[in-house]
């Protein structure tokens, strides 16, 4: 019934937009002005989500944290992301826009993503376990490969990088936890499923590592590195008071050219494509990790940079190997 109702109301403003703007421009124009506007007001700007908000009421922000907590619409601004609404024209458009990014830039940022109330409260909750974290220290190479003497000794391969972070694990995240909620929200699946253009998509089953927050205190980083998922979707919890930057290089290589000669630029310093996101506390971000080395730059200051990592697979069941697990969160599963 409320998405009815949206709908009426996003008709309505179409409406009044194509009466009151561009009664003088011939018919075919008129109509992809008015698509255009719509698009343009329902994707970025501000008055669509006032609009937005007359349609669906009370802001989400004015609930209780026990609400937000307990429902997990209530974590998400879905004035701005309307994922709990696929056949709306905004899921539509947000799909299309994200379809975009991830082909040019190979990442799409959706700021403002959850609730800044959701995100205090998952930072909060983050605290209360942060303690349990698992000290992750790694030496690897950007493949993410043990040492290869077959390559020569000034290969990409043969490059040690180092990572240095604190891992929770999904068996440290409570059930009743504003986090664990968002995750296990089917609505949010649907999304990502779409997003990456798969027919299906399922949580991951690993208990360990479905959904984990990487904690980064002072001092800390993650050296640079391509990930074995295609696509990884992470939330920034809390960020850092400076430092902890992601670096990354879109589409460095591709399946067909693993592009050794720009790695190497890049391992260097001297490659010009290395791009950094400012990434805000509740922005989500779609990341194509397999085809783009990135890293995270060491985290200073006293605020601890939190970012949650929610796992999704386009099949089902699947797990980490024990030593994976053993790797990121000191323990297996078994
Ligand atoms: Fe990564």
């Amino acid at each position: 019934m409320l998405g009815v109702f949206r709908e009426r109301c996003r008709k309505l403003v179409w409406i009044a937009i194509k009466q009151s703007t561009f009664l003088t421009v011939n018919r075919n124009r008129l109509i992809q002005r008015i698509f255009t506007s719509y698009y343009y007001l329902h994707t970025f700007s501000k008055p669509i989500m006032t609009v937005s908000f007359i349609c669906r009421g009370p802001m989400k922000n004015q609930t209780t944290s026990a609400e937000s907590n307990s429902d997990p619409g209530l974590l998400v601004d879905l004035a701005q992301y309307p994922i709990d609404a696929p056949q709306s024209y905004g899921y539509q458009s947000l799909i299309r826009v994200c379809h975009r990014r991830l082909k040019a830039d190979g990442v799409c940022i959706l700021p403002g993503f959850l609730l800044t109330q959701a995100t205090s409260r998952m930072a909060e909750e983050t605290d209360r376990i942060v303690d349990r974290a698992f000290q992750c220290r790694d030496d690897h190479n950007p493949y993410l490969d043990t040492d290869d003497p077959a390559w020569p000794i000034d290969h990409p391969r043969r490059n040690v990088q180092a990572t240095n972070l604190d891992v929770l694990g999904y068996d440290l995240i409570a059930q009743e936890d504003a986090l664990h909620n968002l995750y296990n929200w089917e609505p949010l699946v649907d999304f990502t499923r779409d997003v990456l253009s798969k027919p299906v998509l399922y949580r991951m089953a690993d208990p360990l590592a479905a959904v984990t927050v990487n904690v980064m205190r002072e001092g800390q980083y993650q050296g640079w590195h391509f990930d074995e998922a295609e696509i990884t979707t992470t939330i920034m919890l809390q960020e850092p008071e400076a430092g902890g930057a992601f670096e990354y290089v879109p589409h460095l290589r591709s399946q067909e050219d693993a592009n050794y000669g720009d790695v190497k630029k890049v391992l260097d310093g001297t490659h010009s494509g290395i791009r950094a996101l400012a990434v805000k506390a509740g922005t989500m971000v779609i990341f194509a990790g397999h085809f783009a080395m990135h890293r995270v730059t060491h985290v200073e200051g006293n605020r601890t940079r939190y970012v949650a990592i929610l796992c999704f697979k386009d099949t089902p069941g699947v797990m980490n190997s024990p030593e994976v697990q053993m790797l990121f969160y000191g323990k297996t599963s078994k």
